[in-house]
C-alpha cells in the first residue's frame, strides 16, 4: 500500500499564497515624490495595484494554469511565488513553511526545489556560455560535492531528455532555433529535478508549428517526474491540453478557479464566461458571444467593490461597494461574485 497517500505532507497543497498584493511605486524615490500644492510641500505617491488579495492553493502532481488578459497579474503572481520579488502583503507558503521572508541562503534549498522557465527562450540563455556550462551551472551550485563526471553525466541525461543531442554542448545558445533554445531552458530547470515548475508563457513566443511539440516535452517531464506546474498563459486552448485546474485572473484578483472540464464546461463567473464565450467552437449549442463593455481600468485606481463591476452586466450596488471574496462552489470549484453567491446567476 501507499503510506504517503493518506501522509499530512500528501495532503497539504505544495503552494499556498495567502492575500498576496504587490504595489509598485510609480513615484520614485522620496524627493521625487514631494510636490507644492497650495504653498505647501506634499507627498505624492502612485503605486501600480499589479495583484491585489491573491490567495491560491497548488496541490502536488496538478498543472495549475493562470489565464487572463495582459496586464492583470500573471507573471507578478509567478515571480512572487519564485521569490524573485517580494509581495506588499500576505504570505506565500512552500511545502508547509512560509518562503516570502526567507534570506538568499534560507532560501537556497527551495530555489533547486522550484524552477522557472520564462516567455522568451532568446533572453534567458547567456550568450557568453555553452550549453554545456549552461546546465552545468545549476548542478553545481546545487550539489557541490558532485564529482565532474557525475555533473557531465547529469548534464548528457537531461539533454537527451528534451531532444537535444548530448554532442551540442560546447555550441553557444545563438546556434540554435527558438524552440531548441527553450528546449534548452526546459533542460536547465529540469538538471536539479525540481519538483515544482512556474512556467511563464512558455512557448508563446515559438513558432506556432512548435508550440505542440514544446508543451508535450513538458507534459512527458511532468508524468515521468510527477512534477507540479503553476502555467501562465493567455491561450485557452492550451488551458484545455494542458491544466489541471485553471485559475481566471482579472485586474489583479483570481475571480474563479475550477476543475479544467468544469471552468470549460460551466463557467460561473461573468469575466470567465465572456472568456469563454470568445472560444470558437465546431459544435456551437452555446450562448452568443458575450461582447464586454468598456476598458479594463487601470492599476493605478482601482475600482471600489469587484474590480469587473465597470464591465459586468449583473453588476448592482451591492458589487460597487464590496469585495467579492473567493467562495466555493458546489461543483469543485471557487468564485468570487456576489451574484453568484445571491443565486441570481447560476
Ligand atoms: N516592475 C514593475 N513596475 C511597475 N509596474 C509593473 C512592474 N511589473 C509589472 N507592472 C504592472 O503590473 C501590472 C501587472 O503586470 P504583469 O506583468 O504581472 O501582467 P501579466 O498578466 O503578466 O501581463 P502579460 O499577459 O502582458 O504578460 C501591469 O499593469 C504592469 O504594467
Ligand atoms: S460581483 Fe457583481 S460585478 Fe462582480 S462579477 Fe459578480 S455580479 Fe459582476
Ligand atoms: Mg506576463
Amino acid at each position: 500500500m501507499n503510506s504517503t497517500a493518506t501522509s499530512p505532507e500528501a495532503s497539504r497543497p505544495l503552494l499556498t499564497l495567502k492575500g498576496i498584493e504587490k504595489r509598485f511605486s510609480l513615484s520614485g524615490d522620496f524627493l521625487e515624490q514631494l510636490q507644492f500644492k497650495g504653498g505647501k510641500l506634499v507627498r505624492h505617491q502612485e503605486h501600480v495595484h499589479a495583484i491585489n488579495g491573491v490567495d491560491l492553493d497548488i496541490q502536488r502532481g496538478e498543472a495549475l494554469c493562470v489565464v487572463g488578459e495582459s496586464g492583470c497579474g500573471k507573471s507578478t503572481v509567478a515571480r512572487t511565488v519564485m521569490g524573485l520579488i517580494t509581495p506588499s502583503a500576505g504570505e506565500v507558503h512552500y511545502d508547509g513553511e512560509r518562503i516570502d521572508n526567507l534570506s538568499t541562503k534560507q532560501l537556497l534549498p527551495y530555489r533547486r526545489r522550484m524552477q522557472m522557465i520564462f516567455q522568451n527562450p532568446y533572453a534567458s540563455l547567456n550568450p557568453r556560455m555553452t550549453i554545456q556550462q549552461t546546465l552545468e551551472e545549476p548542478i553545481r551550485l546545487h550539489h557541490p560535492d558532485w564529482s565532474n563526471q557525475a555533473v557531465k553525466d547529469k548534464v548528457s541525461e537531461v539533454m537527451t531528455s528534451v531532444g537535444i543531442s548530448a554532442d551540442w554542448g560546447p555550441r553557444y545558445g545563438h546556434e540554435f532555433s527558438g524552440g531548441q533554445r527553450q528546449r534548452i531552458a526546459i533542460a536547465r530547470a529540469l538538471a536539479v529535478d525540481p519538483e515544482f515548475i512556474v512556467a511563464d508563457e512558455p512557448i508563446s513566443a515559438l513558432d506556432v508549428s512548435i508550440q505542440a511539440q514544446v508543451l508535450n516535452l513538458l507534459m512527458e517531464a511532468q508524468q515521468r517526474s510527477n512534477l507540479t506546474y503553476l502555467f501562465i498563459t493567455h491561450d485557452l486552448a492550451v488551458v484545455e491540453h494542458f491544466g489541471t485546474r485553471v485559475a481566471v485572473m482579472y485586474l489583479g484578483r483570481v475571480c474563479e478557479v475550477a476543475p479544467t472540464a468544469t471552468l470549460f464546461s460551466r463557467p460561473r463567473h461573468p469575466y470567465t464566461q465572456a472568456l469563454m464565450s470568445a472560444i470558437p467552437r465546431l459544435e456551437d449549442d452555446r450562448p452568443q458571444h458575450i461582447r464586454l463593455e468598456g476598458e479594463v481600468p487601470t492599476p493605478v485606481n482601482l475600482p471600489s467593490g469587484c474590480v469587473f463591476h465597470g464591465r459586468c452586466p449583473h453588476a448592482d450596488e451591492r458589487c460597487r461597494q464590496e469585495i467579492p471574496a473567493l467562495i466555493a462552489t458546489d461543483d469543485g470549484g471557487q468564485v468570487a461574485c456576489h451574484a453568484v453567491e445571491e443565486g441570481r446567476i447560476g
